[in-house]
């Protein structure tokens, strides 16, 4: 049984036609002064999540080393952190002189174990990062905790998780400071782009001071962006994923994994080669100045981002419903009083390649984590810990397709056909 019309593993939140408006009303029009749309996005977003200071900033990346460079933190501390991240914010840690000690994640979850977090804090730890994955939150309440008897701080990278809440506090707000990536993946996109947030106004001061000196994007680059995610849109869209594109993924997938991988990351030119995790300082070229362009973007994105974290909430509840106990227990364990916003829907396998390979023939395609498990990276063996855990998340977990737009449908399809395959699932204890 084939699906008609397969399935994209990952869409873009991304509207090509307002997108080219946007760029030509800032770009062209000069009907505003540079930096009035990104204050009014600030202020939105100010008040959409509840903090005191919202700042845009050029990258998720680029707000930890900003936020690093403000705690001056005695060199040679550490931060715990789940070693589930991107490569440059170990990067980011290590460029500040600072020390990363991993704690694995809880089973089969996409948190970070609250008792493996505790038993590693020494009289070296200076900060806590929490990264909310999935759109899961983590558990923050026992987190604070922690970190109030030992007097540390708290930063959120809340990239995966905008909107995810609990008690109507939301992910990035429970911490010193929290941060979102605004990449075209992302729900709330912009091309590029970071925003922090913080209830800290020395703080917000100085994220502006700093973003003050930055480079603006250029309208040049912004074109190339606008170019790479319309090609990215294209290739992944619903609409125009065609069952010879499916066949073509999955040809492209078995010959050149990686280019396919960086080409998902947004790399369009895979045959310049990207190691996966290297350490090195954050380049210059990440740090241009948030635009106004990229604020209308987001914007625009901000009006719709609760109705479509309510809609994949949905979409995962009639996954679930239509789900058998053994693909149930497939699932991550889901926070309990958190609203959770799916940004991805994860299955923990015990056969990922047989799992992906039966799906593809299916007509759905499916993708890994795009993050790395620093602790399996040769570039931070130094700092190595077992943490069985986060390389089952990193090795073992499929993500099925997630977003607003596909039908409860199409989701029930999805859960029959996963059932068709449940020999390659995680059990329940395996998971756990
Ligand atoms: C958890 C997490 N942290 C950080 C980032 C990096 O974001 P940026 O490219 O804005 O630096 C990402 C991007 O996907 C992410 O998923």
């Amino acid at each position: 049984m084939v699906r008609r019309r397969p399935l994209p593993r990952g869409q873009l939140y991304f509207e090509p036609v307002k997108t080219a408006q946007d760029l030509v009303e800032t770009l062209v029009g000069h009907r505003a002064r540079e930096g009035e749309q990104v204050a009014k996005f600030e202020q939105a977003c100010a008040a959409t999540f509840g903090a005191g200071n919202v700042i845009a900033l050029p990258h998720a990346r680029v707000a930890l080393s900003m936020l690093l460079e403000h705690y001056r933190f005695r060199p040679g501390s550490e931060v715990i952190l789940s070693p589930v991240t991107i490569a440059d914010v170990v990067n980011v840690i290590l460029e500040h002189g600072l020390v990363p000690r991993f704690v694995d994640l809880g089973a089969r979850t996409c948190s970070v174990d609250v008792e493996c977090l505790e038993n590693a804090v020494t009289r070296r730890t200076c900060a806590i990062l929490v990264t909310h994955l999935c759109g899961l939150l983590s558990d923050m309440p026992s987190i604070l905790a922690i970190a109030e008897r030992r007097s540390l701080v708290v930063l959120e990278d809340a990239s995966q998780a905008m909107g995810a809440s609990l008690n109507g506090r939301y992910a990035g707000t429970f911490g010193a400071a929290g941060f979102f990536s605004l990449t075209t993946l992302k729900p709330m996109s912009s091309f590029i782009g970071g925003l922090t947030l913080t209830d800290d106004p020395e703080l917000a001061r100085y994220l502006r001071r700093r973003n003050s000196q930055l480079r603006p994007v250029s309208h040049r680059q912004l074109a190339g962006l606008f170019v790479r995610d319309l090609a990215l849109h294209a290739a992944s869209s619903k609409r125009t994923y065609t069952r010879s594109m499916h066949a073509a993924v999955g040809r492209a997938e078995q010959y050149f994994p990686n280019a396919v991988r960086e080409f998902q990351r947004g790399n369009l030119v895979p045959w310049r080669r990207r190691p996966r995790a290297v350490r090195r300082a954050l380049p210059a070229y990440l740090f241009r100045r948030f635009s106004d362009a990229q604020a209308l973007m987001a914007l625009r994105a901000l009006m719709h981002l609760e109705h479509d974290n309510a809609t994949r909430a949905q979409l995962v509840d009639t996954f679930y419903r239509a789900s058998s106990p053994a693909v149930r227990n497939a699932l991550p364990i889901v926070p309990r009083k958190a609203v959770s916003t799916w940004w991805r829907l994860p299955l923990f396998t015990h056969q990922p390649d047989q799992l992906k390979a039966a799906l593809h023939r299916d007509g759905i395609d499916t993708t890994s984590t795009n993050l790395i498990c620093a602790t399996a990276e040769r570039a931070f063996a130094s700092f190595w810990r077992d943490t069985p855990n986060a390389r089952q998340y990193t090795n073992k977990m499929l993500f099925l397709p997630m977003h607003p737009n596909l039908t409860p449908a199409e989701i029930g399809a999805m859960a029959r056909y996963v059932e068709a395959h449940q020999d390659f699932l995680a059990t329940g204890a395996e998971a756990a």
